[in-house]
């Protein structure tokens, strides 16, 4: 196999902790965990269906209303001060203890992030969880107005590296995603936080790992 030439990073749940947002559900209710759980599940279908129906709104719109959804779902009642602290916990997001000392090991070749989110919100994300010095480039889907799994999404990685998706390894928590990237021709790592069994998609990683640190160099 030839060497990895680059390296492409899904953002949320990758690297970033997105159920540290739970925090900011305690003022809301007793179970924060089952409000971050839905809040995420919804934000990734509103994805794909704003993909599906070709209506695409910013990652930061489809994060609010799935979040209403998710406090209506679950009979909470909140108010638009509640509701901003929620949102603007997605701006000072931390990241996952393996992320720093991960892509440190790989500097030298191009660590990118590609993501669904908001080319403000990955700012934000990148400097509230000091990553800054070891990411190269941050893609977001708002250069192409649609959500991942297109492969108008996974194509930005070998656009903007130069780097054919062959020879890039593409890294995410998301086994949904990992199966997206592969089926555009990336090799593939899904790091399986979650201890979650793999997705029935026809598209299995060629490495699994539990942390970034387990990259291989
Ligand atoms: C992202 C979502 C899929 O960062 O986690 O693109």
């Amino acid at each position: 196999m030839s060497p990895v030439r680059g390296y492409v990073f899904d953002a949320y749940g990758t690297l970033f902790d997105v159920h540290a947002v739970v925090e900011a559900g305690r003022e809301i209710t007793a179970d924060p965990a089952a409000l971050s759980a839905l809040w995420r599940q919804k934000q990734l279908e509103y994805t794909w269906l704003r993909a599906l129906m070709g209506r695409y709104e910013d990652f930061w719109a489809v994060t609010e209303s799935a979040l209403r959804y998710a406090l209506r779902r679950l009979g909470l009642p909140a108010s638009e001060p509640q509701i901003r602290r929620l949102m603007d916990a997605y701006l000072a997001l931390t990241c996952f203890p393996d992320v720093r000392p991960g892509l440190e090991r790989l500097a030298g070749r191009p660590r990118a992030i590609l993501s669904n989110g908001a080319p403000r919100m990955l700012e934000a994300a990148v400097r509230s969880s000091g990553l800054g010095a070891h990411v190269d480039h941050v893609l977001s889907v708002d250069a192409v107005k649609t959500y991942k799994p297109s492969p108008r999404v996974y194509a930005l990685g070998p656009e903007t590296l130069r780097v054919p998706a062959g020879e890039l390894l593409f890294v995410s928590s998301n086994a949904w995603d990992v199966a997206g990237a592969k089926a555009c021709g990336y090799r593939v790592a899904w790091c399986n936080r979650a201890d979650a069994p793999e997705e029935e998609l026809g598209a299995p990683a060629d490495l699994v790992v539990t942390g970034l640190d387990q990259l291989p160099v």
